[in-house]
């Protein structure tokens, strides 16, 4: 049965990508369709809606998205959408793996990193208090269950996938009671993965070595706020947020979307690139089961990126993002 996908096409760059990779999914003749939803702010000022009820009533019916990124206001205004769709739908576990690509040359060829990001608490539950006008509170989250599943999921990755080391990343020596029982969680569960090497990383300890040497690293499990710093830092290593997919699993739910933001200063230009999304659409149909058809964008995305002819500006090209589109489809076989 074909798998009916709902779309959230974003704002800033991510209806532009979202098309591109709609077009090429199409072209690979992936077995799926689109449900597509307008959201975010532009959404609100024409119905009143961040997201509307039909969008959460597709994503419940169909249980899979792939999702554009969307623009949240710095310091006031609405909350972060994509927060809000990772509680509602307990999407728990946030993979995002980076992978030096031979064509994209950076000072750091072989990075085969997977991050693992717990994605619904931490300071992320946007509990924040004025306790008067010079202070503020904000309330770090972490709970056993929610540690337990994230970590489990990253040793029972690592094993799948034949990953040789899961390294645990905290701040256990300052934060002793939150990242400790993080920390002490990840120690009990390393006990019923004998086979892999289980370690553990102060962030900042982490951040340097990952710049240093990232090749020491293979999987990464840790809180969600640490999580969406470091898994930046692993896009910088392979080239750039262009090129960093992202899974976002729930027990009944699953979420694919790019780990860069709506980029407003590169908007309407035709410049973005669509490869983190594209990745994420393969993430999606590896996950429906569809990996021919994955394998197949996959490979005509390496072939583009090693022409090095019709790629886009972040990737030191001149291609708008249609030409980068036009090129894959064309390589696809
Ligand atoms: P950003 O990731 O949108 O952009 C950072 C820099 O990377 C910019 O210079 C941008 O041009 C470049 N960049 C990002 N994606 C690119 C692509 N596909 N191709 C070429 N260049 C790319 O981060 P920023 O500017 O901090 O955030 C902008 C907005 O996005 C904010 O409102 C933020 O809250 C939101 N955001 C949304 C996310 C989501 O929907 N999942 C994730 C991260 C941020």
């Amino acid at each position: 049965m074909t798998n009916k996908i709902t779309v959230m096409k974003g704002d800033g760059i991510g209806p532009e990508i979202c098309d591109a990779v709609m077009q090429i999914l199409k072209a690979a003749k992936a077995d799926v369709t689109f449900e597509c939803f307008e959201v975010g702010e532009a959404e609100y000022k024409r119905n009143g809606e961040l997201i509307p009820k039909e969008a959460y009533e597709s994503f419940e019916r169909n249980r899979i998205m792939l999702k554009a990124p969307i623009t949240t206001p710095i310091g006031k205004g609405f909350r972060s959408l994509n927060v809000t769709l990772r509680k509602r739908y307990d999407l728990y576990a946030n993979i995002r793996p980076a992978k030096s690509n031979t064509a994209v040359v950076t000072p750091f060829p072989n990075v085969d990193i997977v991050t693992f990001r717990e994605n619904t608490e931490d300071l992320y539950v946007g509990v924040e208090e004025e306790v008067d006008e010079n202070t503020v509170h904000a309330t770090k989250i972490i709970t056993r269950k929610a540690s337990e599943r994230i970590i489990e999921d990253a040793f029972e990755y690592a094993l799948k996938h034949g990953r040789k080391k899961v390294t645990c990343v905290h701040k256990a020596n300052i934060l002793k009671l939150s990242d400790g029982m993080f920390l002490s969680i990840f120690q009990e569960i390393a006990k019923r993965y004998p086979s892999i090497i289980a370690e553990d990383k102060i962030i900042d300890a982490l951040c340097m070595r990952l710049v240093m040497d990232p090749s020491e690293f293979d999987v990464l499990v840790m809180p969600n706020l640490y999580g969406d710093i470091v898994s930046d830092l692993t896009s910088g290593l392979i080239g750039g947020l262009g090129l960093l997919p992202s899974a976002n699993l729930g027990k009944d739910h699953a979420m694919f979307e790019a780990v860069h933001g709506s980029a407003p200063d590169i908007a309407g230009k035709h410049i973005a690139n669509p490869t983190a999304l594209l990745w994420s659409a393969c993430m999606m149909l590896e996950y429906l089961g569809q990996n021919d058809c994955a394998g197949k964008i996959r490979k005509a995305v390496d072939v583009v990126l090693a022409e090095g002819t019709s790629v886009t500006p972040d990737l030191k090209g001149n291609a708008t993002t249609e030409q980068y589109r036009d090129a894959i489809i064309a390589k696809l076989s």
